[in-house]
């Protein structure tokens, strides 16, 4: 049987990668391992996900944690290499756009081994992001280009790839949404919190250029706090956020309530009843259209603009004091929005009938 390695480290990757794993299990005809870089290891950032996704235990746990840009994804690069060399997979799988992505593209492209990329061709066009550098250059060095997004293809393109490289496939985070939503479940964290279904607003924030910055931290505290004052809000903290929160000590309102991060099944439950999301993730632009909960992004970019076009997303920018405004204005509004084009729960089963031709 052909091996293949599916690499995994950061939340979004665990959300996106399942299905994956699921559906190239079921075909059977493949020998699977799971890595786990473990960039991300509290266990609310990863043990519940496992758990609740009824994921089996990686079979490769490289322990790396946190560090510099350099320094994690080079310990990542060197300590993927010895498995891919000990192991010798046929194709390595990596999914989306952190430094665990990049860094096992790069380990398996040296040692020749094929590499494919779950959710290529997506580009914000602002190279500040370290998650765009990490997308240009796996998308580069990868032979099997799975899309998400139509729009991917183009971009793919014009930077040289081949259009037999590329399957558009759908979005496997919406595959693990359509499959878990008879699961979902904020009610506990609903009633504890006294929230109304479509009276609260549900906010994450961890984008470096948002968080970072204490000044620009400090700014934004003070407009979320504007915002309570027209809805209760929920803030699960991501622990980037929460470093940076305590060296502010910003005062909050006491209507924007802040956790630690939340479970995927009550996270889930939770976006599905909010009136409006705030956002800066990647993942929950997607999630957020295909639920059709308005949601403001705070960049002033996106790399999915189908979100914009097709869904409930809107680009509210970083000029923090204009975010209450545009909560006012959209939680009244009535958006219109469509499902983009294969975002039907199936994209993990396309890439598995794709592989089993390869
Ligand atoms: C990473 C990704 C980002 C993605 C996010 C998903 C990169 C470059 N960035 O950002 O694209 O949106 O994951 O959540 O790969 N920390 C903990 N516990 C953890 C994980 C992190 O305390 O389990 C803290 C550490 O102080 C760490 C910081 O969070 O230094 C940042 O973690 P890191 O993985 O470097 O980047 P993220 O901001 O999580
Ligand atoms: N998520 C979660 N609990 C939380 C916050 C987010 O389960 O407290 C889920 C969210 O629904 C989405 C994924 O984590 O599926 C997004 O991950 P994140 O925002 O960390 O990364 P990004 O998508 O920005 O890369």
């Amino acid at each position: 049987m052909k091996k293949i390695d599916l690499v995994v480290g950061a939340r979004p990757n665990f959300i996106k990668a399942f299905p994956v794993y699921r559906a190239l299990e079921e075909l059977g005809c493949f020998e699977l391992r799971l890595i786990n870089t473990g960039q991300h290891y509290d266990d609310n950032m990863v043990a519940v996900f496992f758990e609740q996704l009824k994921m089996k235990e990686p079979d490769i746990n490289l322990g790396i944690g946190s560090g510099r840009h350099g320094e994690q994804t080079a310990r990542i690069l060197d300590e993927i290499e010895r498995e891919f060399m000990s192991q010798k997979p046929d194709l390595v799988i990596v999914f989306g756009d952190v430094n665990s992505t990049l860094a096992a593209a790069l380990a398996a492209v040296k040692l020749h081994i094929p590499v494919a990329h779950v959710e290529a061709g997506l580009r914000s066009f602002d190279r500040t992001m370290p998650e765009e550098i990490n997308r240009v250059l796996t998308d580069q060095i990868s032979d099997l280009l799975f899309l998400s997004s139509p729009e991917a293809e183009d971009n793919l393109f014009k930077e040289g790839k081949d259009k037999n490289q590329i399957h558009f496939v759908g979005n496997t985070m919406i595959d693990s949404l359509i499959c878990f939503q008879p699961l979902f479940d904020s009610a506990r964290i609903k009633d504890s919190f006294n929230f109304q279904d479509k009276e609260y607003i549900l906010i994450t924030l961890h984008r470096p250029s948002n968080v970072d910055d204490p000044a620009n931290l400090e700014q934004l505290i003070a407009s979320l706090n504007r915002v309570a004052e027209i809805a209760p809000c929920l803030w699960p903290v991501h622990p980037r956020s929460r470093e940076k929160l305590e060296t502010i000590r910003a005062k909050t309102h006491h209507r924007l309530v802040m956790t630690d991060p939340l479970g995927y099944l009550e996270f889930m439950g939770l976006q599905r009843d909010a009136a409006v999301v705030i956002t800066d993730s990647g993942g929950i632009q997607e999630e957020s259209t295909f639920l059709g909960i308005p949601c403001l992004t705070v960049r002033d970019n996106t790399e999915r603009p189908v979100t914009i076009e097709q869904g409930t997303n809107k680009l509210v920018g970083t000029e923090y004091s204009n975010i209450p405004a545009v909560v006012r204005e959209t939680i009244v509004e009535k958006i219109e929005h469509k499902v983009p084009e294969l975002w039907d729960g199936d994209a993990s089963g396309r890439i598995a009938r794709v592989l089993s031709q390869w």
